[in-house]
């Protein structure tokens, strides 16, 4: 085991230490942390469903119903008829023909990637992707070749040398500390970035989380009958652990509906993260390329950045820094967060805080476009872990 308190020493001489911070109530526009009040501007409930009287009535009415835990794993005996039914109802929103819920977007991208690919196999990894992807590849015992982000040459080249053997591309959407979760915030009605991008049908498997548009917890993963039957029978992360809660399962149908009968919450995030870039550019911040409702402004320096963030919270703004491991070195940021929940004026005011934090903490505005640590960095790491 390693020395546990030098290496807590090392995470806070380099900026990378971090403490949980505690909210008290549901994930609302407005929290209390740490006992104060404050804006959330990194809250993942993106379409204000975690806090939905709805969505928190059904969660309710289901631990009446089936009981506040599954009781076992899925192939056990915590297979319920709410799993089965948010099964359904997520294929028939993916347009898939079978859908398989895991216990968390960790699990299900883990799990099914290492179910996947086997020894012999090669996984093709975006060099941006998720840490749970990583670690999916991590414990399959297939090869891994990162290619350079979203670059299409690398990855034909990377291709062409794996020679026929078994292939698994693995990418995420949207991705997560740059732009953010396509469900429920991309396409028409927030069917997600493969809808958007017009590849219904093209792509073999689709995972989704239930924890953040969908204000629930778990994830789901949409594919063929098949492909479904194999995960059960294959995905450790789904067969050795305790099935979804009931109450969560409820909750995400919930949302589900909330989402298809109101597909306008998509359109008021989507005018929120244009108002808020807006708000940031006449403030003069630079924000990294996206059109999602995450907006990223990388400040670089993992102290400079959590600094910044201490600033903006002083003044009632909680915009976390995201920092190394989670980004590569060098692109530490403040990752916000809009909320279709959020209003104008809010965000306006949340700009002219953030603007001031960035400027006192770090000496330059931040960068337009993030500096992404090369792949080979990545690929060391996982090398590293095999
Ligand atoms: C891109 C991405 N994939 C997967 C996950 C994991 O999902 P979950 O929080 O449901 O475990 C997250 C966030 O946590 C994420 O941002």
């Amino acid at each position: 085991m390693s020395d546990v308190a030098s290496v807590l020493d090392e995470l806070r001489e380099h900026g990378l230490y971090r403490r949980l911070r505690l909210i008290s109530g549901p994930q609302g526009a407005r929290v209390l942390l740490d006992g104060r009040p404050v804006l959330l501007l990194c809250s993942n409930n993106y379409l204000g469903l975690a806090d939905h009287p709805r969505v928190r009535e059904a969660a309710a009415d289901a631990a009446m119903r089936w009981g506040a835990g599954a009781g076992a794993s899925r192939l056990v005996s915590g297979d319920m008829t709410v799993h089965r039914r948010l099964e359904e109802q997520l294929a028939e929103f993916k347009g898939a023909e079978a859908c398989v819920l895991f216990g968390s977007g960790y699990l299900a991208n883990s799990g099914t990637i290492s179910a996947l690919a086997r020894e012999g196999d090669v996984i093709f990894s975006d060099a941006l992707n998720h840490a749970s992807i990583v670690d999916g590849c991590r414990l399959a015992r297939a090869e891994t070749f990162v290619y350079d982000h979203c670059d299409m040459d690398h990855l034909e080249w990377g291709l062409q040398q794996a020679d026929g053997r078994g292939s698994l591309i693995v990418t995420d959407s949207v991705f997560s500390m740059d732009g953010e979760h396509a469900t429920g915030c991309l396409g028409a009605g927030g069917r997600g970035a493969v809808a958007a991008a017009g590849l219904d049908g093209e792509v073999d498997l689709l995972v989704g989380t239930l924890g953040k548009a969908l204000g629930s917890y778990g994830a789901y993963v949409c594919c063929e009958h098949e492909l479904a039957e194999y995960l059960v029978n294959r995905a450790r992360t789904l067969i050795f652990s305790t099935a979804l809660p009931p109450p969560a399962a409820a909750a995400a149908m919930a949302s589900l509906e909330i989402l298809q009968a109101q597909p306008e919450r998509v359109d008021k995030l989507r005018r929120n993260a244009r108002a808020l870039r807006d708000a940031l550019a006449a403030e003069g911040v630079e924000y990294g390329d996206t059109e999602t409702q995450i907006v990223p402004l990388i400040v670089g320096d993992a102290s400079e950045a959590m600094d910044a963030c201490e600033r903006a919270l002083a003044r009632g703004i909680f915009a976390q820094a995201i920092r190394p491991p989670t980004v590569p070195d060098g692109t530490s940021r403040l990752r916000l967060a809009v909320m279709a929940s959020h209003t104008r004026s809010e965000l306006r005011r949340a700009a002219s805080v953030l603007a001031e934090a960035l400027d006192a903490a770090a000496p330059r505005r931040p960068a337009t476009e993030p500096v992404p640590a090369g792949p080979r960095a990545i690929y060391d790491r996982m090398a590293e872990a095999a």
